[in-house]
């Protein structure tokens, strides 16, 4: 297969987000037209191997921010991936000769269903939603994304979680040959995220699988990655390959490396300043008006507690001191 570097990728071969929103209209309109095509079961998720190929069958959702999408430039080049290096632009650089098929996920633990599965069983039985969230990094920058994905709870039933079973955990491949930057000691690897039951079961946690209606990119996780869109972006792990249902609460990859910095909830909290920043306003990144990933240039914007979706998840956390349960 001929995989293309960056640098012959044209600018014109990236979608612009006006061509993409159109795009999306048909789309929309085509699927409530149809009536038809959402009855039943739903429609069958079909993941294509091809990068960049377009994903068929997306429904919209009810939980998408109105708020304008960054453009595809800014989410596909500045990111946080430490095994494709520590830099903002390293992952674009680096991920680009990454092949995440064939892949499969190994579900353990306390469920009644569990094994290995490949991917495309995995999410065949369930029915694509785009969801355009804010992504707030607990770095103090945001962004606005289209992700394409499948609600965790309708994975999880799938599953069967026995009564004992009270957290969810994730881990990301563990291949220094494919993901470089886990030949250095960054992190310890592989990442490992968590979850509580109720945060993995709660209807805006999402298993992304592709962006701006495309299979997801290398460098935001592909092809299959956690999104929760109320707590600090360091939760939505990416390149998910083992899922295990624990009675014990799992340890985050960054809980683990500074502990006195980073809790297990990581609920985006305006209140809570993080030892060594405020985390009361954010830089949302391209707000500059002057294109690309403009870190520098970006207006500041007061953060709102859990990221704007108090309303829906605030309950979960009732009766918990959010200053120490961070
Ligand atoms: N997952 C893995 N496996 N490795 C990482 O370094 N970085 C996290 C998260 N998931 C990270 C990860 C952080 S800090 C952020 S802010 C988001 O991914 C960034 O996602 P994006 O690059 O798609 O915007």
């Amino acid at each position: 297969m001929l995989i293309r570097k960056p640098a012959d990728i044209k600018p014109s071969e990236i979608t612009s987000k006006d061509a993409y929103f159109s795009r999306r209209e048909i789309l929309r309109t085509g699927v409530y037209a149809g009536g038809s095509l959402l009855a039943g079961p739903g429609l069958a998720a079909t993941l294509p191997e091809a990068r960049g190929a377009k994903l068929s069958g997306i429904v919209p959702s009810e939980f998408s921010t109105d708020e304008e999408p960054n453009p595809y430039i800014d989410i596909t080049t500045y990111n946080n991936f430490w095994e494709f290096g520590t830099g903002k632009s390293d992952p674009f650089r680096n991920a680009q000769d990454f092949e995440p098929r064939p892949w499969s996920i190994t579900v353990s633990g306390e469920a009644e269903v569990t094994g290995t599965f490949d991917l495309e069983d995995f999410v065949k039985p369930h029915t694509l939603e785009e969801r355009i969230y804010r992504l707030r990094c607990v770095e103090a920058w945001s962004m606005v994304i289209p992700w394409v994905g499948i609600p965790l709870a309708s994975i999880i039933k799938q599953f069967k979680p026995l009564s004992n079973a009270k957290y969810l955990r994730f881990e990301t491949l563990h291949d220094p040959e494919r993901m470089p930057g886990q030949r250095g000691r960054s992190l310890r690897w592989p990442y490992v995220e968590g979850l509580t039951m109720a945060e993995a079961m709660h209807p805006l946690t999402i298993f992304a699988v592709g962006l701006y209606g495309e299979v997801l990119p290398n460098q935001n996780g592909a092809p299959i990655r956690l999104i929760v869109p109320w707590k600090y972006g360091f939760k939505s792990i990416k390149s998910i390959v083992n899922i295990e249902f624990t009675e014990r609460q799992p340890r985050g990859s960054w809980q683990r490396a500074q502990p006195q910095e980073y809790g297990f909830y990581a609920n985006v909290n305006p209140n809570v300043d993080h030892p060594r920043w405020s985390q009361a306003r954010e830089r949302r990144i391209g707000s500059a008006g002057d294109g690309l990933q403009s870190i520098f240039g970006a207006k500041k914007q007061e953060t709102l507690m859990f990221n704007g979706y108090g309303e829906q998840v605030a309950h979960l956390y009732e009766g918990l001191d959010l200053r120490k349960n961070y």
